[in-house]
């Protein structure tokens, strides 16, 4: 069986790293989220008050920082220079700065370098926002997700009550539609369907749905 590469775009909080680990674990595929190294970049920067609209000092700080991925009991665990930050990054300071580091260009060649060198030998699941347009362009499998911003917003606010966050779901709708103004309309490779990407609106579908259609567009290629 051939080990191919599953590409899986979309704006914040469409679903997409819930359904890629989904489908990473039915294949024994590592699972690859790229918006968690631009968030560790991002909290990093925030805690040595770099100013976020500062390519150069971004850069540099990258270039001396070490950002690990490892598959954990619940998910995904990101280490920050051999420090467990998994659950820094996903503070709402994080979540609203991410998207001024991740515009600067030499920030995404370095980011994209990196993604690259896990990619090469295939069976990966990689989630973000330039996966199938820049990371993996080859890429087997390539969808897009999308759903409405009120029920993104609803499905983060769901989670967050279930996690016992405060969360305030007028906020929540701002932010994912600020973000995703910022990451559409930045000039470095800007979050856009590939033109042979997959779109898959899940507004009224479940995770095993998309899961299912997902694993159906994979079996076709291995
Ligand atoms: O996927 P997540 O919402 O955690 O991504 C956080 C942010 O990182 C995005 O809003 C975007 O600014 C940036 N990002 C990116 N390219 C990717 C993945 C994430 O620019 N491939």
């Amino acid at each position: 069986e051939k080990k191919i590469s599953i590409a899986i775009d979309g704006p914040a909080a469409a679903g997409k790293s819930t359904v890629a680990k989904i489908v990473a674990e039915q294949l024994g595929y590592i699972y690859i989220d790229t918006g968690a190294m631009y968030r560790a970049l991002t909290y990093k920067a925030i805690n040595h008050k770099l100013n976020l609209e500062e390519e150069e000092n971004l850069i540099n700080m990258l270039n001396e920082t070490v950002i690990e991925l490892f598959p954990g009991e619940q998910g995904q665990l990101i280490f920050l220079d051999s420090k467990d930050v998994t659950k820094e990054i996903r503070s709402s300071e994080v979540t609203n700065s991410v998207s001024i580091v991740s515009k600067h260009k030499l920030v995404r060649e370095e980011m994209v370098r990196r993604q690259q060198m896990f990619a090469v030998n295939g069976g990966v699941v990689m989630d973000g926002r330039d996966i199938g347009t820049h990371v993996i362009p080859t890429a087997e499998v390539k969808v897009f997700l999308l759903a409405s911003v009120d029920e993104r917003a609803f499905r983060r606010h769901k989670e967050n009550i279930e996690k016992g966050y405060e969360s305030d779901l007028e906020q929540l709708k701002q932010e994912i539609a600020a973000r995703d103004k910022l990451d559409s309309e930045r000039e470095v490779a800007p979050l856009k369907k590939a033109d042979d990407a997959i779109e898959i609106d899940t507004t009224s579908l479940s995770i095993y749905n998309v899961v299912d259609k997902i694993m159906e567009l994979t079996r076709e290629k291995i």
